[in-house]
């Protein structure tokens, strides 16, 4: 049974929303994990257990073996699919209604924000949705092919132009973030005066140092999360909590 929001948690929401403050809202995996959608660095599907995230999410992966890495992100994309959004999405959403103060980062390549009714204002690791050519760049418009779901190898679909592998729209370990959503992202951080960061480790930058940017900027940061991370002793408070527990606690009323 989830404990209501710590005071120091729910003082700081109420302040920012009473002195009409900016709040930023940054996601990581753990915010999908309630709705089936397992995190990086906790455990794996059967299928891909043998598999680490952090090897298949690499332009070399994806050189050295495309269909290999294809099959796991049409496996992770069907896995997204088939998922719904929980009730700390749907809560995350209700502000954001009321108020254009709040600025949404995530660090998610799924839709779930999306699907509950949020705009996501930075998805600062691209979206798994937004196909385009490994070889030329050009965005893949058409469907995608059933999937087997079984399957450990799939051909990439062919880009229309250069014939390219089309890959997912997914920032990789040692890719560039997208310049537009870090710039979004770097600017809430900077102008919030209440930072809520949701199921995230904190172990991957740059995306790891908004929540320090945002505390040296004057926010307050605020942690939800069940386990202690990274970030854990650089928020000014952090709540044990999971984001679908949490969130409608927090933000419902
Ligand atoms: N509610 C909130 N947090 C949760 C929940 C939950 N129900 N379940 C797990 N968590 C937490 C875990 O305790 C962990 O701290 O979510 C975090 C997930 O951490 P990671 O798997 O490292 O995900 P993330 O921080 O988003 O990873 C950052 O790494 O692999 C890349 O690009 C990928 O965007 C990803 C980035």
């Amino acid at each position: 049974m989830a404990m209501p929001p710590p005071p120091a948690i729910a003082n700081a929401v109420r302040d920012a929303i009473s002195h009409d403050g900016r709040i930023c809202v940054l996601t990581g995996a753990g915010m999908s994990a309630e709705s089936g959608v397992p995190t990086f660095r906790g455990t794996q599907h059967d299928l891909w257990s043998r598999f680490d995230p952090m090897q298949l999410a690499t332009a070399e992966a994806w050189r050295a073996d495309a269909a290999l890495v294809w099959a796991w992100y049409r496996w992770r994309m069907a896995l997204v699919r088939d998922a719904q959004p929980h009730a700390g999405h749907r809560a995350l959403a209700e502000p954001a209604r009321r108020t254009s103060r709040v600025t949404l980062v995530t660090q998610n390549v799924d839709d779930l924000h999306e699907r509950a009714g949020s705009v996501v204002d930075a998805h600062v690791h691209g979206s798994l949705f937004a196909l385009r050519c490994f070889d030329c760049g050009s965005g893949h418009e058409g469907g995608l092919p059933p999937l087997d779901p079984a399957a450990q190898r799939i051909a990439p679909m062919a880009c229309a132009y250069c014939g390219g592998g089309i890959r997912p729209g997914v920032v990789w370990f040692g890719e560039a973030l997208p310049d537009d959503a870090w710039q979004v992202a770097t600017d809430a951080a900077r102008d919030c005066m209440l930072m809520l960061v949701v199921g995230t480790s904190g172990l991957v930058h740059p995306a790891a140092g908004l929540p320090a940017l945002a505390r040296r900027s004057g926010a307050t940061v605020v942690e939800i999360n069940p386990e202690r991370t990274a970030l854990s002793d650089d928020v000014d408070v952090s709540w044990r909590a999971t984001a679908g527990d949490a969130l409608p606690l927090l933000l419902g009323a």
